[in-house]
């Protein structure tokens, strides 16, 4: 019995110390992403990142959308939905808890990308979104 819980409970410790880890950063979730694109996190620009930020797309309903349609032209400033909902700032430097939860960063990265872009965000592209904020002052 003692021999077949040992290597369980192993796992489990392993598991509780991933968790705490977890806990990602602006520059940890740049570092993945450039991973996952294949290029080294000094490939990624955060001249791209503003530009993905600023340009407008034709919405479903005609009209032009970008991130800044509700994140405002200054992502340090809090934003609004369409319904008018209070979005707080999107730049780390205005508030420290943007970039630090990956399964958030993940799903309103495609969320967004989703209704600005119809189609997903690459990982370079998050990346360079990522680099630009978190070099706004
Ligand atoms: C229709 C309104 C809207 C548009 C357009 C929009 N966003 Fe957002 N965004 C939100 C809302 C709502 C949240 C979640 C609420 C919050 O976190 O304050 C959010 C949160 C995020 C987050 C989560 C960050 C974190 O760590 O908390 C990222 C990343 C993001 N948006 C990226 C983008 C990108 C990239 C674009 C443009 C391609 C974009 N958004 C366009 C409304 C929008």
């Amino acid at each position: 019995m003692i021999k077949h819980m040992f290597p369980s409970s192993l796992a489990m410790l392993g598991m509780v110390s991933t968790l705490a880890l977890a806990a990602e950063t602006p520059a940890s979730l740049m570092t993945q992403y450039a991973q996952k694109a294949g290029v080294p996190v000094s490939a990624l620009s955060a001249q791209r990142g503003a530009a993905l930020y600023r340009t407008e797309h034709a919405g479903r309903d005609g009209q032009p959308v970008s991130c800044a349609s509700c994140h405002t032209a200054s992502p340090q400033q809090a934003g609004r939905t369409r319904v008018g909902k209070r979005i707080e700032p999107l730049a780390p430097l205005a508030n420290p808890q943007r970039f630090t939860d990956a399964a958030k960063v993940e799903k309103w990265f495609r969320r967004n990308c989703m209704d600005v872009l119809q189609r997903e965000c690459s990982a370079q592209e998050k990346g360079d979104f990522i680099a630009w904020l978190s070099q706004l002052k």
